[in-house]
């Protein structure tokens, strides 16, 4: 494999692991070699969107090691996005096993250390039972399938420009954003197309009752740096992302002041380093924010990644493949 030319795609591995939940009940993980699934036309996953996700990530250290980050977090927001649309939660101990079996028996599609390639793991929970009017399945598959990827901008740390879209919305305040489910991003494709027709390298989404403040960007969350300060969006309807909770931790372990407040479009004015996090995304420095509606351009920094952008992504990074001691209980070996 070239680890260090990969993109953010999929690649057959060798296996992936399935469990399903039928008669109340949770069944066994097995390993499967097949890329298929065999469901019913009428799958409540198929109909009406009974389906989540995750993404996480392992990583192959110096000493060999494999770390996987925070699946805890994971496992915890896949229940939480499983409450949402109606679906049995994964128990953690489920979901961590799975999770481990797929890694494992897919070592040899971890990239090497040193190529800035990971293993993804998606895991993925979908209504199986066939309905026809709008309730929830009675039956469900739990899969996890991995896949070795780069980063997830083709750019890797290097400042994007992304565009504000005002005329649709990704997700409601009291509707499905906080869940990771596909819907959410099915109901963002066609502005996430129009900005890539336009040059821009993703959407910048607004809250959607008052088109005021930034709410997320793109597959990630939003977060921007002034006067020493971390600061990000608070909105009932975006992704709470672990990648940013863990920004926010080694912000401020680094002495900075941290916010977690609506941010107003206007203030994209006002910041010195601006980013897109996630754990496809990791960072990715935003250099200029364009809102044609309104006819403006906001240019943050000189192009090149900021200074304390470039610190957060070393450290987390250093974190996740090892280089840096696991100071705030991140990672798991799992091998
Ligand atoms: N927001 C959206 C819509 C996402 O799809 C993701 C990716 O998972 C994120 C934010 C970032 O979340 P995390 O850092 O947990 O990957
Ligand atoms: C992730 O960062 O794990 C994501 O889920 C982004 C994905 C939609 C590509």
């Amino acid at each position: 494999m070239d680890w260090k030319n990969l993109s953010f795609g999929y690649t057959k591995t060798n296996y992936n692991t399935r469990c399903y939940y039928r008669n109340g009940k949770w069944g066994s993980v097995e390993l499967s070699d097949s890329e298929y699934i065999n469901m019913h036309m009428a799958a409540t996953c198929l109909h009406y969107g009974q389906e989540i996700f995750e993404g996480m990530k392992a990583f192959r250290g110096k000493d060999g090691k494999i770390r996987l980050f925070r699946w805890e977090e994971n496992a915890k927001r896949f229940r939480h996005s499983a409450h949402g649309i109606m679906m049995p939660e994964v128990p953690d101990e489920l979901f961590k096993e799975a999770v481990f079996k797929s890694i494992l028996a897919n070592k040899e599609f971890i990239p090497s250390y040193g190529t800035q390639g990971s293993l993804y793991i998606r895991p993925l929970l979908i209504g199986t039972g066939a309905e026809l009017g709008v309730k929830p399945s009675r039956e469900y598959l739990f899969i996890v399938f991995v896949s070795p990827v780069g980063p997830y901008f083709k750019e890797g740390f290097k400042p994007v420009n992304m565009m504000i879209c005002r005329d649709m919305d990704r997700a409601a305040p009291h509707g499905t954003g906080t869940y990771k489910t596909g819907g959410n991003y099915a109901a963002g494709m066609r502005a996430v197309e129009k900005a890539h027709k336009a040059g821009y390298a993703n959407v910048i989404f607004l809250d959607a009752k008052e088109k005021k403040y930034i709410d997320e960007c793109g597959p990630a969350n939003f977060f921007a740096i002034r006067d020493n300060t971390y600061i990000t969006p608070e909105s009932p309807s975006i992704l709470d992302s672990i990648t940013n909770k863990s920004l926010i931790s080694l912000a401020d372990n680094m002495g900075l002041k941290t916010e977690r407040r609506k941010v107003k479009v206007e203030e994209l004015a006002t910041f010195e380093e601006a980013g897109a996090c996630g754990t496809a995304a990791v960072i990715s420095p935003i250099h200029i924010v364009a809102d044609p509606v309104m006819r403006k351009e906001y240019v943050i920094g000189n192009g090149e990644p900021g200074p304390v952008s470039t610190r957060l992504y070393n450290r987390l990074t250093a974190v996740q493949l090892g280089d840096e001691q696991d100071a705030f209980g991140w990672i798991t070996i799992v091998e």
